[in-house]
């Protein structure tokens, strides 16, 4: 009797119709902070697939995809009916081609293709989305050959926290039972607790926008879910929207900001028309080695001594600290990084936007930050 008792509670446990045990998104992805192009904030629903392929061939071009951004995105506005199968089409005449040939022409120049839907059954700008078509829509992109998925939180009215969670997990297991390593970019522009065990990426933030205030506030709520950043799970303030709207050095803190945070560098903008002084910014190989960083962890403020002057700490892996002097005043200030926060008395310091070592602190550092600007030092420990 107790023997048929365990079984008939497994049979209940097992039966069809109850949600799958939840499973960790663990598919080997997303190790450091992904980095590529998206398409939405520099093109909105202006894409095609030769937009696409232009695109791509600048990053190739420009020496990013060396620097290593890989993964081109297309966002919004690309998804058409359904065939006979339930299968997506892709809108036509934009991408006449289909989806498969453009991902194939997008790894052909040694980058990776990722793709946009929603979790509910339109997509933010009204087109065909994968509520109800979780299984397919996860098996077509695979067979099409995508290897990021971002899935976005469209329509947004009158859903609740449960069916939430339980669509984008839904997305998940569709993605991870198709086999093919599709990185997993949860869109839902708040974090919820879940999200770690759910998502390669979780947009912390609603939509960003090319502004100092707005970059600023986003990098502010993106710092308070630090702690769960870590190889596999990043917390994402969105991406690089470099569209003009700030000076070079607001480009340079934002772009520091967000290596710091660990955060996915996914530039969005024109790679045929950046904003000048940004190519450089965006290929500083020291500020993104410490984006990449191995250990995966994310700033937090280690001190604001005068309101507006803060330091920010990211421990690295190889017991190395990136700190950065973040100056959020229209007046420049000298801004001082103690190392007796870290029980530091000596330590080495180096300037990595200067690319110059600048010897030894006992215990204090103090440097000039321009208004609104950054100086990023990595620092190590002396005996
Ligand atoms: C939402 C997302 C954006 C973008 C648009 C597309 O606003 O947050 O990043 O994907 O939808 O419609």
């Amino acid at each position: 009797m107790v023997r048929y008792g365990w079984i008939l509670l497994l049979l209940v446990l097992l039966a069809p119709g109850r949600p799958a045990p939840v499973q960790a998104l663990d598919n080997g992805l997303a190790l450091t902070p992904p980095m590529g192009w998206n398409s939405w904030y520099a093109f909105r629903c202006n894409v095609s697939s030769d937009l696409i392929r232009d695109q791509a061939r600048a990053l190739v071009s420009l020496g990013l995809r060396e620097a290593g951004y890989r993964y081109v995105v297309l966002d919004d506005c690309w998804s058409g009916e359904r065939d006979a199968d339930g299968r997506l089409t892709a809108v036509y005449p934009r991408f006449a081609g289909g989806i498969a040939a453009l991902a194939q022409s997008i790894h052909g120049m040694r980058l990776k293709f990722g793709i946009y839907s929603s979790r509910g059954p339109r997509t933010c700008m009204d087109f065909h989305a994968s509520q109800d078509y979780e299984a397919i829509d996860a098996q077509t992109f695979a067979d099409w050959g995508v290897d990021y998925v971002k899935y976005d939180n469209c329509p947004w009215e009158g859903v609740s926290e449960d069916e939430l969670r339980s669509r984008y997990q839904l997305m998940r297991d569709a993605i991870l039972a198709t086999g093919r390593p599709m990185l997993y970019s949860l869109s839902m522009w708040s974090f919820r607790d879940w999200h770690p065990e759910t998502g390669h990426l979780s947009r912390t933030t609603f939509d960003i926008e090319d502004n100092r205030d707005n970059m600023l506030n986003r990098f502010d709520v993106n710092a308070a879910y630090a702690a769960y950043a870590r190889p596999g799970y990043w917390n994402d303030p969105d991406v690089l929207y470099f569209g003009g709207g700030m000076t070079t050095t607001e480009y340079q803190t934002y772009f520091t900001l967000w290596a710091v945070s660990a955060a996915p560098l996914m530039i969005s903008a024109d790679l045929r028309n950046l904003p000048p002084g940004t190519l450089e910014i965006l290929r500083q190989r020291e500020v993104i080695a410490i984006n990449q960083d191995p250990a995966g962890r994310q700033a937090v403020q280690l001190a604001e001594a005068v309101p507006g002057l803060q330091v920010w700490g990211k421990p690295l892996s190889s017991g190395e600290w990136a700190i950065t002097l973040l100056n959020r005043t229209p007046a420049p200030a000298d801004i001082t990084f103690d190392g007796g926060s870290l029980g530091w008395s000596r330590y080495r310091v180096r300037d990595v936007w200067a690319r110059a070592d600048r010897g030894t602190a006992e215990p204090l550092f103090t440097a000039p930050v321009a208004p609104y600007g950054v100086v990023l030092l990595r620092v190590r420990a002396l005996p």
